[in-house]
């Protein structure tokens, strides 16, 4: 299982379990991490912004919605991005 690591918009950070194929926003949300998802998970807002800071390759692809919405760098959508191993974001959300 893959575990990912979150630190949260007050600086607190938390290491959880997750399951292969899940989104970023779908394990946090199973942990009871507040992550925003103002569109529902949809890919059409930034509230699930996150910044990678370990373990991109273990993240899928980033995909045509997040490229149509100008997600560079290390920036994902956290509805979008799966988990395929191990990883670390910052959550930025705006
Ligand atoms: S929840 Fe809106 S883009 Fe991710």
């Amino acid at each position: 299982m893959p575990t990912v690591t979150f630190t949260l918009p007050d600086g607190q950070v938390r290491a959880v379990q997750g399951r292969d194929g899940q989104t970023l926003l779908q394990v946090a949300l199973d942990s009871d991490i507040v992550m925003e998802h103002a569109c529902g998970g949809n890919g059409f807002c930034t509230t699930c912004l996150c910044d990678v800071t370990a373990g991109a390759e273990n993240l899928s692809p980033r995909n045509d919605r997040e490229e149509n919405m100008g997600i560079a760098g290390a920036q994902r959508l956290g509805c979008q991005a799966q988990v395929q191993g191990d990883c670390a974001v910052t959550m930025t959300g705006v």
